[in-house]
This record gives structure tokens, C-alpha cells and sequence, in this order.
């Protein structure tokens, strides 16, 4: 069984939400499904499908405009939240530790946080990659998270451009990021992957040693591209 979860990003509407839970009600499978929302369409029920957001304050309460607590959320009857995706760190700013005080808030809420890692094409190129994925896990994922988290491997330079890294370079970091998380007491932690995923590629993506499912983006919008993602792994 794997996880496939949906990253919608600042697209789609409460009606689009509904159209495209009612289409995943019976398909045929028993993978987790977890679709990550704006905001404003949180509260649609989701059926099979579990809801959550996109990212979430640090903050419980308080004078923070414009910020929504992990409890607001939970109180939707979301159970997941994305956090550190890596828009929320190129165009807001968000570090690990910044990330990291997000998820602790996020499972003190109830909620599974969703903690995304990857490395820039920059960092890439200059051979930082391993480096930026281990100190994105052991900084980002809180230590005391007791096997409430998920990981989700995301090569910046690779989302939504069309490209994915090769088979073994998924591979490499997924054993990383495994090998980490067992290091923090975290073993067993689901990691998944996105970047550029679609019905195409998702089998043998997720036949790759250590990947537990995918994060998917562009083809999670519509029923036609992520109903066959779902299925394509029994
Ligand atoms: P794409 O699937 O559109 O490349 O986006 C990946 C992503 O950022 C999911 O969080």
C-alpha cells in the first residue's frame, strides 16, 4: 500500500475539490489518498480521500495576520498539513528550523505533517545534494515526532519542469533520507516522493527501494491525470 497525495497549490475551487473527490470514491484501491487544499476549500468532506493544507503557522494563537494554526486546521477535520514545501522556502523564506517549529505544531495539533527536502539546481551542480537532503531531515523533522510524520523528497530543480532525477538517484536519496530517519529514532517514517510525477512514470517511480508513495502537483488537478497514479500501484 502507498501514499498518494495531491498538492494542489494555489489552484482549483471548493467545486473543483467535490467534482474530484466524488470521482475517487470507487476507484479500485487501497492506497492512502490524501489531497492538500488552499485554505478555503478545508471542510469539504473528503470521503476515502483525506484532506489537507499546504502549510501552517508556528503559532498557536495570537497577533499574527493572516497565519492559520495547526488547531484552526484540525478543527476543518484536515489530518495532514504540508510543511517547508519548497515554494513556502524560496518565496516566504522558510528555513529548517523554521520549518521545524511548523511540524511540531502541526503534531501537537493531531495532525500528520507532510515535511518536504530537496536540493536547488545550484546546490546540485556543486554536488551538495546528499548533504542538503541529510541536514533537511535531521533540521526539518522534529526529533521528538514519534513516527507521526511523513518525508517527501523533492528535487526543487526537478517540480513542475518535466524532469525527474534517474532511477538511482531517487534511490540514493531515498535510502538517505531512510537511514537518517532511523538514526532519529524515526524509523519506518513514510517517504515520498514529487517532482514532475504523472500516470506515466508513478509505477516505477514507486517501485524504487524506499519510496512509500508520491507528492504529486500539477497532475493531482484533474480526475483524468491523478486516477491513474492511484491505480497504477495495487
Ligand atoms: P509537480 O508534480 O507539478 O512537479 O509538483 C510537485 C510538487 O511540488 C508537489 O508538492
Amino acid at each position: 500500500m502507498k501514499i498518494i497525495a495531491g498538492n494542489w497549490k494555489m489552484n482549483g475551487s471548493r467545486d473543483s475539490l467535490v467534482h474530484m473527490v466524488t470521482a475517487l470514491q470507487d476507484i479500485d484501491s487501497k492506497n492512502t489518498v490524501i489531497l492538500c487544499v488552499p485554505y478555503t476549500m478545508l471542510g469539504v468532506d473528503g470521503g476515502r480521500v483525506a484532506i489537507g493544507a499546504q502549510d501552517a503557522s508556528a503559532h498557536d494563537h495570537g497577533a499574527y495576520t493572516g497565519e492559520v494554526s495547526a488547531n484552526m486546521i484540525a478543527a476543518t477535520g484536515a489530518k495532514y498539513v504540508i510543511v517547508g514545501h519548497s515554494e513556502r522556502r524560496q518565496y516566504h523564506g522558510e528555513t529548517n528550523d523554521i520549518v521545524r517549529a511548523k511540524a511540531a505544531a502541526v503534531i501537537a495539533a493531531g495532525l500528520t505533517p507532510i515535511i518536504c527536502v530537496g536540493e536547488t539546481m545550484d546546490e546540485k551542480q556543486a554536488g551538495k545534494t546528499m548533504a542538503i537532503i541529510e541536514s533537511g531531515v535531521r533540521e526539518s523533522v522534529p526529533n521528538d515526532a514519534n513516527n507521526n510524520v511523513i518525508v517527501a523528497y523533492e528535487p526543487r530543480w526537478a517540480i513542475g519542469a518535466g524532469l525527474t532525477p534517474t532511477d538511482s538517484e531517487i534511490a540514493d536519496a531515498h535510502k538517505l533520507i531512510a537511514d537518517t530517519l532511523t538514526s532519529m529514532g524515526l524509523g519506518g517514517t513514510p517517504v515520498l516522493y514529487g517532482a514532475s510525477v504523472k500516470g506515466t512514470n508513478a509505477a516505477q517511480i514507486m517501485s524504487i527501494p524506499n519510496v512509500d508513495g508520491v507528492l504529486v502537483g500539477g497532475a493531482s488537478l484533474k480526475p483524468d491525470d491523478f486516477i491513474p497514479i492511484i491505480t497504477s500501484v495495487k
